[in-house]
């Protein structure tokens, strides 16, 4: 081997042999964890109150997707709320069919964004209005049509919040994650945007037809 490969392979070994500096690896640390800090008082305000397995990101409805509830929710009529509004494009196709629609935005910034779109279009809070609230801690028995675009993880505890809460002729869309389950009264469009409606008095009915599986040990008597 020459002189020169030597000295560099012996310079390489040292470089990783050496451990890294303890303000270097400081300030890296810091300068993430800053990053991360930042980018959570723009994109996640409001979670921190919300549980690890609960928080849900901001992703826009596409069009196909909106169109996909919006047949679901024809000759629907009533209030209509959009569990995590996002910058409101549900909310303002489902008012544009004369329902009474409002949205709950954790994310104060979309929340803003979408009453700041409501008042530059000209819709009138009676149609649309949007607020800045944690649908979990939000009681929707006033609402007769229920949108979500949540995430698979929450399907499940959704479901039993709308069955206490929802009235019977309530309807609710599922876009993209369906309830694991509920019986579907419909469903529109495939892959990514499809949505499911589903009939509160149906789906309480057949959860009441269907038996629930019993414990292991008593169905073993
Ligand atoms: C996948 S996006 C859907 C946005 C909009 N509905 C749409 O279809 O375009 C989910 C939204 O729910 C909001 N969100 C998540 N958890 C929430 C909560 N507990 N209360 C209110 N909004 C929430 C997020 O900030 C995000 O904007």
């Amino acid at each position: 081997m020459d002189d020169i490969d030597v000295i560099l392979q012996d310079k390489r070994l040292r470089l990783l042999q050496q451990p890294l500096s303890p303000i270097f690896t400081a300030s890296t640390g810091a300068l993430l964890l800053g990053v991360y800090r930042l980018w959570t008082v723009f994109a996640l305000p409001g979670f921190r109150k919300v549980p690890v397995n609960l928080k849900v990101p901001f992703l826009p409805s596409g069009k196909t997707q909106t169109q996909n509830v919006m047949k679901l929710l024809r000759g629907r009529r009533g209030c209509l709320v959009d569990l995590g509004s996002g910058d409101g494009r549900l909310v303002f196709a489902a008012s544009h069919v004369g329902l009474r629609c409002t949205g709950y935005e954790i994310n104060f910034i979309l929340t803003t964004s979408a009453q700041v779109r409501a008042w530059w279009r000209g819709v009138p809070p009676s149609s649309a209005s949007f607020v800045s609230r944690d649908f979990w801690k939000t009681d929707l028995s006033d609402y007769n049509n229920v949108t979500a675009f949540l995430a698979p993880g929450v399907m499940d505890v959704l479901g039993e919040k709308l069955l206490k809460e929802l009235p019977d002729e309530a309807r609710v869309i599922a876009c993209r994650f369906p309830f694991p389950d509920w019986p579907c009264s419909a469903s529109e469009g495939q892959g990514l945007d499809q949505v499911w409606a589903y009939d509160m008095g149906a789906v309480r009915g057949c959860l009441l037809r269907t038996p629930m599986p019993l414990p292991k040990a008593e169905t073993q008597c």
